[in-house]
């Protein structure tokens, strides 16, 4: 059954998200520099389809349509975000003007179309050359960070007002460099937590450079995951604990009160802590990205450590466990709108007034779906799944937390990763052969929902 959506402040933001490397295309356009996805996507047997984002969904050269269909959508803002070696095609040194243009004519498209260009400055495509030469393991990568947003700010800070750093610090850390399912494909184990700390600096430097350049609505776009125990047995607890540290506390600690929990100061960096005012520097909303909870039992042969089917070599302290007794996406991942209750309630009591105001800057599910005979794309499941999670969001915002917008996830189908163009996101399906783009039923709904709210 489809929850109705509830009333929301009339100044709640209505969007969509995107990112660079899985929509854009044109990997050898416009002078841009190669990626770490660039040569992970090369390695056989990384993707499972063996697909990379050369062509993806060629937004690139179909900006336009892809504008004009947020303008029939009704969203107040788009989330979309920067490839730096479009900008930096090594990650450093002077602008490529071929890549500003490209930005350029998207946020003036959006602009025009009435719709707030929203870009995320770094949403895990490093620059090969960085990656190279070590990536987020090294300090230097922060460091070139903050001087490429310098570079975005300056340039596009007359036209977009909000600004978020970067994207999911913890998936960057864990799937690329923990556990080796994303790029670069290191599998590092919990010698990855520098990369943490490296990410975390760059979105401090990249604060500082937006703030110099004039920004007033800045922000960073987090994955969180309310963190379930197996059972209550004290190793289940301790693991759990542990987990919940790791995936969430190791990013929200430092940023919202200047802090690293405890148990992770000795595998950071050293001096990491000097770092703690550039990271904890106030901002003006705290993104949220938000898919599902995790189980997290004692370490367990059996579970195999299971992301997304993947099998993890490295010894961890803890094991992931299948959440049953909830719907599934097709991406197996499960259900829980009420998770997004319960992390938001749990922020605003962690962090009280040291929480900004919170924005949703991805939700959203993967289901397998395309045209029917009547060329229409019937997909319920999407309606219902991001029906329930408006609801959730309704729910905390009546339980006292300040939630400033939704973002869903996503515009449209695109490459989602290791698994290619095998799951789709979007509420606008993509036919990857003609490039053809059908919104979806659940794209009228959200059309709807949003015209509604006015
Ligand atoms: C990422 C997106 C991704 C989505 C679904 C988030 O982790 O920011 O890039 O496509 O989740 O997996």
């Amino acid at each position: 059954m489809t929850r109705p959506v509830p009333r929301f402040p009339a100044d709640f933001v209505w969007g969509v998200s995107t990112a660079s490397y899985q929509i854009e295309g044109a990997i050898h356009e416009g002078g841009r520099g190669p990626t770490s996805w660039d040569a992970f996507t090369a390695r056989p047997g990384a993707i499972v389809d063996g697909s990379s984002g050369e062509v993806a969904c060629d937004h690139y050269h179909r900006y336009p349509e892809d504008v004009a269909l947020m303008r029939e959508l009704g969203v107040d803002a788009y989330r979309f975000s920067i490839a730096w070696s479009r900008i930096q095609p090594d990650g450093r040194g002077p602008a490529n003007a071929e890549g500003l243009a490209f930005y350029d004519r998207l946020v003036d498209a959006l602009l025009e179309a009435g719709i707030a260009p929203t870009p995320t400055l770094f949403h895990w495509d490093t620059p090969l050359a960085l990656e190279d030469a070590g990536g987020w393991r090294e300090r230097d990568t922060a460091e070139r960070l903050g001087e490429y947003a310098a570079i975005v700010a300056e340039h596009l800070g007359d036209r977009v007002k909000r600004w978020i750093t970067i994207n999911e610090p913890v998936v960057l850390t864990m799937l690329g460099y923990g556990a080796g399912i994303q790029a670069p494909g290191l599998t590092l184990g919990l010698e990855a937590l520098p990369v943490a700390h490296h990410l975390l600096l760059g979105h401090g430097r990249a604060v500082e450079a937006l703030r110099a350049a004039g920004a007033v609505d800045v922000g960073i776009a987090c994955n969180h995951a309310p963190t379930w125990p197996a059972s209550d047995a004290p190793e289940d607890l301790a693991a759990a604990g542990f987990y919940d540290i790791l995936a969430n506390t190791l990013f929200s600690d430092p940023l919202l009160l200047g802090e690293y929990p405890e148990p992770v100061v000795p595998m950071l960096p050293p001096g990491a802590l000097d770092d703690l005012p550039v990271i904890s520097a106030p901002l003006d909303f705290y993104g949220i990205n938000y898919y599902n909870p995790t189980l997290v039992s004692a370490p367990d042969p059996d579970a195999a450590g299971l992301v997304d089917g993947h099998e993890l070599d490295a010894d961890l302290p803890f094991a992931l466990q299948e959440l049953e007794g909830y719907p599934r996406t097709d991406f197996d991942w499960p259900v829980v709108p009420e998770g997004l209750t319960e992390l938001l309630v749990g922020f605003r009591e962690r962090y009280g007034d040291r929480l900004p105001p919170v924005v949703i800057t991805e939700n959203g599910c993967a289901i397998i779906d395309g045209p029917g005979p009547d060329g229409a794309v019937h997909d319920q499941r999407r309606i219902d799944y991001t029906a329930a999670h408006l609801g959730a969001v309704a729910d905390a915002i009546a339980a006292g937390v300040d939630v400033r917008g939704y973002f869903h996830w996503s515009l449209m189908d695109n490459f989602e990763w290791a698994v290619g163009y095998t799951q789709r996101f979007g509420l606008v399906h993509i036919d990857y052969e003609t490039q053809k783009r059908t919104p979806k039923e659940s794209f009228a709904w959200y059309r709807d929902v949003i015209a509604a709210q006015r």
